[in-house]
């Protein structure tokens, strides 16, 4: 086998960095096109974080109320507080149809109406305009979409031959000598040995980091390692103070109860049952955008009115929708009422309370998926080589606050837009480069790092502990609502825990299967993460979507109609790692939004 600096070198026409619904979409439409597809994941696929997506996916398809792809388009755009850029979220919605066939033709087990159409259900966010009643445009299979969606997208790549580095984990990205991107350093996770996978295209889709935040939906997995990765490789992060925190966790232990059961008929109430969603949002009620129905339970439990003991949470009450619906429809959250609290919510109400859910912002693309930053001499260029999609990228179809059902949307949509892209990149791009020799040097270096014990400190920081520290101070200095003392002081707080890095250690420096280091790459791309969102979210003076500044309670258009861009550096006192660059406003200019 050829090697580079001893390590074994795999060569492919594309290389695609995570196998959830964004990586698998790409890496079939790849393959089918007679490529040599490699996908690498740290988790074998089917665990990708895809799968705990429940409610479904978006799509005016109207077979259960009238629907029209230009209402799903101006929803996303009010749903993002008009920070969505208007073209790709035209894109998106108008591509949403063809998208959602094209599953169902790819086997995806949808639950079904008595028509035999795709049974869709109301969710958070979707227009009332067809004589009152809401839009019904999320396409189902009961509450385990994900898990259906990701299922299927494996079996087709299986079948498209697609080769998997299961339980790979990348380290960073590669450069070639003329300035593009050709591939990855990653190593086995079972057997800790490196491999440079060199390939003339690279997709990160890696999925987001709610890992950030003491209490989220997300796997242990969302870390943020695409991110960490472009920001390495010397690229920005876009939007990042945008952080969805979703009204239906668990409360106290984060895991996500679907918007789909308040799509079903459900609502919250309060300590003294009260629907007090009707006082927040008069018109959409419970099913309001997330950001608004976070905000009003965390001020109904800040006044006063939350449920229990320590009167810290509300009750979702699904009891009145009777047992066949609850059976039919949300199967999964009714297990796992049963597994963790214990309760059926057929007789009984959930507890629950807002949890940190998705990452808004990411790798800034285009809508082919093309990773772009600033140049010198335009405003924007695309990248050599690297594409982003899913959760990592923010083309941005999200903007401020990302609605329900559009998460699985857009990765199937930018997934194949970004293959598509790659496709043709490919048939101009025919050989592979020499590896920049500092770039493999960084990157080699980096990947040594934790069995580096030389300059030990005599009481090394433990990597457990310094996560944990960070996931706490990003829960109380990052959440649902934001002053410039709190997050000042979490900005301080974060660079700290990202210094002492430097003396952490790990014990085991064995090979084979050694989480120890995996977690420890994955404590680096958190505090790269946790940084960027901290900084963003204290350098936007204004209250959009996700992003609710007490001080300063409204939207400002006049100055904030931007997108904000991070680069690495934001622990280097006198450099400013946040600059702004402009977004797209074709269809719908901004105007007050309400629910
Ligand atoms: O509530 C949910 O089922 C989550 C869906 C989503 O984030 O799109």
């Amino acid at each position: 086998m050829q090697t580079l600096n001893d390590i074994p070198i795999r060569h492919f026409d594309a290389l695609i960095i995570g196998a959830g619904g964004a990586g698998l979409r790409a890496a079939l439409q790849l393959a089918n096109a007679d490529l040599s597809v490699a996908v690498v994941s740290k988790v074998y696929p089917t665990r990708s974080h895809t799968v705990a997506a429940q409610g479904g996916i978006n799509a005016a398809l109207a077979n259960v109320l009238p629907d029209d792809w230009r209402w799903h388009m101006f929803d996303t755009v009010k749903g993002s507080d008009y920070l969505g850029d208007q073209d790709a979220i035209e894109f998106m919605c108008r591509a949403a149809p063809q998208a959602v066939y094209e599953l169902e033709h790819f086997g995806i087990p949808f639950s079904r109406l008595d028509n035999g159409n795709i049974y869709q259900r109301k969710f958070g966010g979707q227009s009332q305009n067809f004589g009152g009643e809401q839009a019904a445009r999320t396409c189902a299979a009961a509450d385990r979409t994900g898990h259906a969606m990701l299922h299927t997208l494996y079996q087709k790549n299986i079948q498209a031959k697609t080769q998997f580095f299961n339980e790979h984990f990348a380290v960073d990205l590669l450069k070639n000598e003329q300035g593009g991107i050709q591939g990855a350093l990653v190593f086995s996770i079972e057997t800790g040995e490196p491999v440079i996978i060199d390939a003339r295209s690279t997709l990160l889709s890696t999925g987001g980091v709610g890992q950030l935040f003491r209490t989220c939906t997300n796997a242990l997995i969302n870390t943020g390692d695409g991110l960490a990765m472009a920001l390495r490789a010397g690229l920005p992060i876009q939007d990042m103070e945008f952080f969805q925190f979703h009204p239906t966790g668990i409360a106290g232990r984060g895991m996500l109860i679907t918007e789909g059961a308040r799509g079903e008929g459900g609502y919250l109430v309060n300590e003294l049952g009260e629907r007090f969603m009707e006082r927040y949002a008069p018109n959409a009620k419970d099913l309001a955008s997330r950001d608004v129905v976070s905000r009003s339970i965390y001020t109904e439990v800040k006044e006063g009115r939350g449920c229990g003991p320590d009167k810290d949470f509300v009750y979702l009450k699904l009891d009145h929708l009777g047992a066949d619906v609850i059976k039919k429809r949300l199967p999964g959250i009714r297990d796992m009422c049963l597994t963790f609290l214990g309760i059926d919510p057929i007789e009984q109400a959930i507890p629950i309370y807002p949890t940190a859910h998705y990452t808004m912002g990411g790798i800034p693309t285009d809508i082919h998926g093309r990773v772009v930053a600033p140049a010198r001499h335009s405003p924007e260029q695309a990248i050599s080589g690297l594409y982003a999609a899913g959760e990592s990228a923010c083309v941005s179809v999200h903007g401020a606050n990302r609605l329900g059902g559009n998460s699985l949307l857009d990765i199937l949509v930018f997934g194949r837009a970004a293959a598509d892209h790659m496709i043709e990149y490919l048939r101009e791009h025919s050989y592979h480069n020499k590896f920049d020799k500092a770039s493999l040097e960084q990157a080699i270096a980096h990947w040594k790092r934790w069995d580096n014990t030389e300059n030990a400190a005599d009481k090394p920081e433990s990597v457990a502990a310094l996560r944990d520290e960070l996931r706490l101070v990003m829960e109380q200095h990052c959440g649902v609502f934001r002053t410039r003392e709190i997050l000042s002081e979490g900005v301080q707080k974060v660079k700290a825990i990202v210094a002492r890095f430097k003396q952490a250690q790990i014990q085991d420096h064995s090979k084979v299967f050694n989480t120890a280091r995996v977690e420890a790459f994955e404590l680096e791309n958190l505090g790269e993460c946790a940084l960027a969102t901290i900084v963003s979210a204290l350098h936007r003076e204004e209250s959009r979507g996700a992003h609710s500044r007490v001080d300063f309670d409204s939207r400002d258009d006049q100055n904030w109609m931007k997108h904000s861009l991070y680069y690495q550096g934001a622990d280097k006192p006198e450099y400013k790692p946040v600059r702004t660059k402009p977004l797209t406003v074709d269809s719908f200019p901004p105007v007050e939004r309400t629910y």
